[in-house]
């Protein structure tokens, strides 16, 4: 995107038409910065409302945009929007995952044990440690735990089936669920976990071997379900006893097309949880989109302010909030600065 000054307008220029301002918005907050005067790189904004004034036949439009400057200024800037940015990615919805969201070649690109960009980025020994952290010294344990847009990935439940009883894995997808379900059972072909479950036994220091651990994980998960976020009961039309913990690793930020739909699915989540239950969320921070199996993919550009914000506002106390900046950041796969991992209790409904 170039930006730059006609009067007191601020102007972007590229290369798609500007359709509608749903996500737009959301891009702006990454390239806001580039377009204000005297701002530092690492200063962060949050579109908090925008409307188009004015479109023109070539997709010339006016948008007011008011932005809120780390929680403390308010700004609303006129810009005059050409074009939207070529490396904008308009939002793939839930069909499009079902029909094209490959498991195998999602895992090889970010997940293998040597290239991974997740292994060589920092994000998965972060997200390991934490997991950790939290079903260990932080006593997050309990009956039943419900992972939310699982993927074909099983990291994300290594420490948890040591505190849980059952751990229901859900995720929109065909495909990935049944991938899931096959990794489980140890299919051949299927993706290799075993180096990660080590490091995980090894963080635990109780001998544990990686066959007794994949046996461990297999007795909890109970079953893989059907979900979509979106839906005020992400499990419709099952409707199950509220669970004391629910996990969303690497999902929201996919699944939501802007910030109050973010906060709307936070909400969702909430109404699958006990008073006192906990949640526990991952992002990466910073990201317009990312590459899987030849195709780009969006990604809900999301910040740690709104993070805090949004989990505060939908009835949860933070517990522990942990941002890890990317070791590596040369890959054009998924481009984003860092990673969140946060954990929150449910102290009110909404
Ligand atoms: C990038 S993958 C992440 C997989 C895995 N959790 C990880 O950490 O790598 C995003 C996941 O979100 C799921 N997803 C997208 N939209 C969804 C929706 N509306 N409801 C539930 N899951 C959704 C996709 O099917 C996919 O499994």
């Amino acid at each position: 995107m170039q930006g730059g000054r006609e009067g007191s307008w601020k102007y972007a220029r590229s290369t798609k038409t500007v359709s509608t301002l749903t996500g737009w918005l959301n891009h702006m907050t990454s390239n806001l910065k580039y377009l204000a005067p005297n701002s530092r790189p690492q200063m962060s904004f949050q579109p908090i409302q925008g409307k188009i004034l004015q479109q023109g036949k070539r997709g010339i439009s006016r948008v007011l945009v008011s932005a809120k400057i780390k929680r403390k200024r308010i700004v609303t800037w006129g810009i005059r929007v050409d074009k939207m940015s070529s490396s904008l990615v308009t939002f793939t919805d839930k069909d499009t995952y079902q029909n094209i969201f490959d498991p195998e070649r999602y895992l090889h690109t970010y997940y293998n044990p040597k290239s991974g960009i997740f292994v060589v980025d920092g994000y998965l020994d972060f997200a390991l440690k934490k997991l950790h952290e939290y079903f260990t010294t932080r006593g997050v344990k309990g009956k039943t735990l419900i992972d939310i847009g699982q993927g074909p990935t099983m990291y994300q439940n290594l420490s948890a089936c040591e505190a849980f009883d059952e751990i229901i894995g859900a995720d929109y997808t065909d495909r990935n669920r049944e991938y899931y379900e096959r990794s489980l059972r140890n299919e051949p072909g299927t993706f290799d976990w075993s180096n990660l479950i080590q490091k995980v036994c090894d963080l635990e220091g109780k001998g544990t071997s990686v066959e007794e651990k994949k046996q461990k994980l297999k007795n909890t998960v109970k079953k893989t379900l059907k979900c979509d976020v979106l839906k005020s009961n992400p499990l419709e039309p099952l409707v199950l006893p509220k669970v004391d913990c629910v996990i969303s690793l690497g999902c929201l930020g996919y699944a939501c097309s802007d910030l109050d739909t973010y906060r709307n699915v936070l909400k969702n989540l909430s109404s699958l949880l006990k008073i006192g239950g906990n949640i526990i969320i991952a992002e990466v921070l910073n990201c317009n989109s990312y590459l899987s199996g030849g195709k780009r993919f969006f990604s809900l550009v999301l910040t740690e302010e709104f993070m805090r914000s949004a989990i505060t506002e939908m009835g949860f106390e933070i517990v522990d909030l942990e941002v890890s900046y990317r070791k590596y950041d040369k890959d054009q796969f998924c481009k984003y600065d860092s990673s969140l991992l946060v954990l929150a209790r449910k102290v009110r409904d909404v």
